[in-house]
């Protein structure tokens, strides 16, 4: 089984790549944390695979909070359990969290792999431009590669790019936080009230309220799913994110 959290596609991409050749069931976290469904079953020698983007160098919250809280079930004691964190620029400390999560269940991740993908923080990345993206993917299909190449192997292996220390990514925890307060977004007229970001929500932070979003909760994740995927770009955030576009994997038909 792959579990994976997905905003804006890449990851769902890579989930789905992996399954490809794993013939792996894939589940989407935001999902199973909608629907309280806090069990992982795995059959005889099934895998666990787990694909998630980092955010300020770290886990998104809602990721942090399902992992921590999740059972795994599997009649193998320890089960082949890999990691994928997609980024942009810098991949922080994503799977060191999740090692020490699985730790404290009594499991261990087998495998890490880092994979450089478009960066969604619009705040401080122009994705209007064409050669931005290919800079940002130049690597990704081969790289990629590798990694299924390594999980369908079962291999024991770390394929991460180098990070900074630890206090690092405790310190951008912080920084997250203050980024989460939604009273940083704000929607124009060109809103058709077509509803899809109170439908795409992860958190359910957004309720259509005479016909415009109104974020009904203080603090959301950031996932920019909505303004990413809004039909008229009619959602920014903190005035810095319209001049640098909008993005979702090409690849990615379905949010969920
Ligand atoms: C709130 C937020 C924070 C992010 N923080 C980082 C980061 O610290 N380092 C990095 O390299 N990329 C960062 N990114 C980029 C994402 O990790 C990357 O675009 C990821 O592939 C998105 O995956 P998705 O499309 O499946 O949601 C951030 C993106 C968002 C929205």
């Amino acid at each position: 089984m792959i579990i994976y959290f997905s905003a804006t596609g890449n990851c769902k991409y890579v989930s789905t790549r992996i399954s490809e050749k794993t013939n792996d069931e894939i589940k989407s976290i935001i999902k199973l944390n909608k629907n309280k469904d806090y069990t992982i079953e795995l059959d005889d020698n099934e895998d666990l695979g787990i694909v998630i983007p980092t955010y300020f160098w770290g886990l998104p919250v809602l990721v942090k909070e399902y992992l921590t809280g999740m059972e795994i079930k599997s009649k193998n004691t320890h089960p082949y359990i890999y990691a994928v964190s997609t980024y942009g620029t810098t991949p922080g400390g994503s799977l060191q969290i999740i090692d020490e999560i699985l730790t404290k269940k009594g499991h261990k991740l087998n495998s890490r792999y880092t994979l450089r993908m478009v960066d969604t923080w619009t705040v401080e990345f122009d994705l209007t431009k064409e050669e931005n993206i290919r800079e940002f993917t130049e690597h990704t299909e081969e790289k990629l590669e590798k990694i299924i190449k390594s999980i369908t192997e079962h291999r024991n292996e770390d394929l991460t790019e180098k990070t900074k220390g630890k206090l690092f990514y405790k310190l951008a925890q912080f920084a997250y936080d203050m980024e989460r307060k939604t009273s940083n977004f704000t929607v124009d007229d060109s809103c058709t009230a077509c509803g899809s970001c109170e439908k795409d929500c992860p958190v359910e932070a957004i309720k259509m309220d005479k016909n415009k979003p109104v974020w009904v909760k203080d603090k959301c994740l950031v996932c920019f799913r909505c303004l990413h995927r809004c039909p008229s770009f009619s959602i920014e955030y903190k005035n810095k994110t319209r001049k640098n576009g909008q993005y979702t994997n090409p690849n990615v038909k379905i949010f969920d």
